[in-house]
């Protein structure tokens, strides 16, 4: 690969980067891009979404319109595009890609195969024989039942195209079969009625093994790999996580081996968060994002460089560190209420906790369960940064705005 040019944004030497998906993530993402004068353009659905607010330029439109996704590439000419989500037109990634319009990052085929389930599952699973759960697709509820026979129970019914636990349930028996099915009509991102049924894994723990693919001094890829990361998921949507998560020696390694397995095979650069589930040292593969992690918020306060700014750096071709720096946490905030415009009140408050901090995302539109920031702690062991990032985020209050 070439040596790495940083240009000047808004002129004719920019280096581009084009944000698919601007959400709290992306919001960063760009963020540590502005900060090595990148011109960035940042891409949502809806209009005043968190990254853009920060990007020199901001484009609503729908992501998964194929058509749509191409006149805004070629009408801005990114030099490299960032999926920050998984519901985009990936087969046009992919044409895109092919035509050496724009890079993809880390790969259009990784976003592809991450974007359904099926994808990821099969390439992990068949192709590269890493222990997952039992698992059988269905698209019907006779299949279902059928798929639920041979995984048994309890297990775990999915939409092949979701995200944040959306439209997932578990099953503990066969009159529950029913409910799980109409339940993931509804959590489908696209209404294809494709769900995945996975056998329910007893784990000890699980954890998110962020794992870099950058490029060395001698020109070729390097994998990086963060600390662990715990987590806590409720109804399949992270609530809160601390770094290092502390394993057994050999779950680490096996966890590593993992890692490196599925992000060799998926390519490209950029850092991606490897699910994992462990049990003393047993350890299966669940999924993974070619992206930051929800869950990696806590690099930011806990990593020399947070995930933002080591995904920012590999797909720039630069150098990366992945140490740690010191023991922390996260604890999500939500919005509690369905509104416009909210305020937060205890920030304040918040901030007198020890060694904490808080980003609020900036989201125009409040759900009751929605993301609407995070509140950061470090402290002398993770038990400590926990406690204090779970009091932090209980301290912001959403409130009615003007
Ligand atoms: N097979 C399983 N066994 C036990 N828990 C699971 C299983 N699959 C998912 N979960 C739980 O649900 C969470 C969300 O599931 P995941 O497959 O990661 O969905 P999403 O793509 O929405 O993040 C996981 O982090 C884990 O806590
Ligand atoms: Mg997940």
């Amino acid at each position: 690969m070439k040596q790495p040019i940083l240009g000047t944004p808004l002129s004719p030497s920019a280096t581009k980067v084009m944000l698919l998906g601007s959400g709290e993530l992306g919001k960063e993402v760009l963020i540590a891009l502005q900060r090595l004068g990148v011109e960035t353009i940042a891409v949502d659905r809806y209009e005043n979404a968190p990254g853009h607010q920060v990007a020199h330029r901001a484009h609503v439109i729908n992501m998964a319109d194929g058509a749509a996704l191409r006149a805004l590439i070629e009408q801005e000419r990114p030099d490299i595009v960032v999926p920050e989500i998984e519901a985009i037109a990936t087969d046009m990634l992919v044409q895109i890609e092919k035509e050496g319009l724009a890079r993809v990052i880390p790969t259009a085929r990784a976003a592809q195969l991450t974007m359904n389930r099926e994808g990821i599952r099969r390439l992990a699973a068949e192709t590269l024989g890493l222990a997952t759960s039992p698992y059988k697709f269905a698209d019907s509820l006779e299949e279902l039942r059928a798929a639920t026979e041979v995984v048994g129970f309890p297990c775990i019914v999915k939409p092949v195209m979701s995200s944040s636990g959306k439209g997932q349930s578990k099953v503990d028996n066969a009159d529950e079969v029913q409910a799980a099915w109409d339940y993931a009509a509804s959590g489908s991102r696209v209404n294809q009625g494709r769900v995945i049924v996975e056998g329910y894994i007893d784990f000890d723990y699980e954890i998110t093994q962020l794992t870099v693919r950058a490029v060395g001094s001698d020109g070729a890829i390097e994998t990086h790999f963060c600390e662990p990361i715990g987590h806590v998921q409720v109804h399949g949507d992270y609530v809160e996580s601390w770094q290092p998560m502390a394993m057994t020696p050999v779950a680490l390694q096996r966890s590593r081996d993992i890692a490196k397995k599925v992000t060799d095979d998926l390519g490209g650069q950029g850092i991606f968060g490897v699910e994992l589930f462990v049990k003393g040292d047993m350890v299966w593969f669940s999924e993974v994002s070619p992206r930051p992690h929800d869950t990696g918020m806590v690099t930011m306060c806990t990593q020399r460089l947070n995930e933002f700014e080591l995904h920012a750096r590999a797909i720039l071709g630069l150098p990366v560190d992945a140490s740690l720096r010191a023991a922390g946490a996260s604890a999500v905030i939500y919005g509690g209420m369905e509104e416009k415009g909210i305020a937060f009140t205890g920030v304040d408050e918040a901030l007198r906790v020890p060694e904490s901090d808080i980003r609020l995302f900036g989201k125009p539109e409040s759900f009751k369960r929605r993301r609407m920031g995070v509140a950061l702690a470090n402290g002398r062991d993770t038990d400590e940064a926990r406690a204090r990032a779970k009091l932090a985020a209980g301290k912001v209050v959403p409130v009615t705005g003007r």
